[in-house]
């Protein structure tokens, strides 16, 4: 940690943490279905800030967290929702069982969402050759995450409502119910209230779900806390890259009434762009832009969503964002040379630093470039 370090809040406490390791690698082999994303991000989480609206939301997180009942997480894209949620999951009882997360934008109105989610007996579409156990299912025990719920499909909306309200889940096809012993966290960025005033999110859900309501304040209101954050995140490239780098005085002033509009991940995209332009120590204004959305890094757009973003922002590693679906053909060849396209743009041209962007480290960077060129990915 630099001289200002940063006010680190480990999640959960060292004792909790170990027991929890070990329910995490249970969760891995409870979990393979392609649409659910494990967490296995390092333990413990480490939520940075110190100003009175993040201790705020710290002290509700530690307190919900010890309950069964919905959290509703809301704020503005970045704040770090998803990572609240990944907090309360552990502070919880629910930690021994699995953290399954939903993307609700992915599903659309119609049967295919319900059988995700709930689950299908045979028979009951075509090509429905087996019964099948839905998302809820895999999560017995633990924790559904139901991120960007408001764009959740009224079927969902509905079968949702009925999970919450009887604890139990009824699969596409069948006349049977059964139970679920399942927590829901819900997050979103968008207006949820006025949404049920306008007839696109049902009422008695919106009630259900925001039992324990979590609002994640903008970064522009925490004043206190960008300056930590900055000097957080360069801490921890400068330890996995042995390196002394620091944001310039110049750079800081030049940040000082920056509103943050894409909140943390804006900020530790920022970060991690100066970190790998700067040669020297500082990182001066030249090296990162702020609005890097509409300069330095257009948006990869794959099915797999954008992929740039994951690694930039935050914080995966080329191997698990890239590497990992383009072996298992989630992702092809065109995909992938275009992201290693666009990182170039964002690294000006050199293959060393696009390796710092894709959080590649430094001992893998050969392994890198091999596979680039072994699977002719390289751009010309
Ligand atoms: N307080 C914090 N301390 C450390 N890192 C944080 C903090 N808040 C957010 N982050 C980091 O910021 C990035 C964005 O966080 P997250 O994905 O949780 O945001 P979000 O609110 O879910 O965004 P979106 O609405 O776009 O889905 C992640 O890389 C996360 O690690
Ligand atoms: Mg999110």
């Amino acid at each position: 940690m630099s001289v200002e370090s940063p006010n680190v809040v480990p999640f959960p406490p060292v004792a909790a943490d170990r027991k929890l390791r070990s329910a995490t690698t249970e969760t891995a082999q409870l979990i393979r279905a392609k649409s659910i994303e494990k967490w296995r991000s390092n333990l413990p989480v480490e939520l940075i800030g110190v100003s009175p609206k993040m201790q705020e939301a710290l002290d509700k997180v530690q307190k919900f967290a010890k309950f069964q009942q919905t959290v509703l997480i809301t704020g503005e894209s970045g704040v770090g929702k998803e990572f609240f949620a990944k907090a309360c999951y552990l502070l919880s009882p629910q930690a021994i069982g699995p953290f399954v997360v939903v993307n609700c934008p992915q599903y659309s109105e119609g049967s295919l969402t319900v059988s995700e989610l709930f689950g299908h007996v045979k028979g009951s579409f075509t090509g429905a050759t087996a019964d099948h156990k839905g998302l809820f299912d895999a999560a017995d025990g633990g924790v559904v995450f139901l991120d960007e719920v408001g764009d959740l499909p009224p079927s969902a909306q509905t079968m949702l409502l009925r999970a919450l309200a009887e604890k139990e889940v009824k699969p596409l096809g069948s006349n049977k119910t059964y139970s679920v012993n399942v927590r829901v966290i819900a997050a979103t960025n968008r207006p949820l209230r006025e949404m049920v005033e306008t007839g696109k999110f049902r009422q008695d859900l919106y009630f259900r779900l925001r039992y324990f309501p979590l609002d994640i304040p903008a970064l522009r209101e925490r004043e206190a806390d960008w300056k930590l954050l900055i000097n957080y995140f360069v801490d921890k490239l400068n330890e996995e890259y042995k390196l002394k780098k620091i944001f310039s005085p110049t750079s800081l002033k030049f940040l000082e009434h920056y509103p943050w509009p894409g909140n943390v991940r804006e900020l530790r995209s920022i970060v991690t762009i100066g970190f790998s332009m700067a040669e020297s120590k500082y990182i001066e204004p030249d090296h990162f832009v702020c609005e890097l959305r509409q300069s330095s890094l257009p948006p990869v757009d794959t099915k797999k969503g954008d992929l740039l973003q994951k690694m930039v922002e935050d914080g995966q590693s080329f191997w698990d964002a890239v590497h990992e679906p383009f072996l298992e053909r989630d992702l092809n060849r065109a995909q992938v040379r275009e992201v290693v396209a666009q990182g170039l743009l964002a690294a000006r041209g050199s293959y060393r630093r696009m390796s710092v962007l894709f959080n590649i480290k430094p001992g893998h960077y050969q392994k890198f470039m091999d596979f680039l060129r072994h699977h002719r990915l390289k751009s010309e």
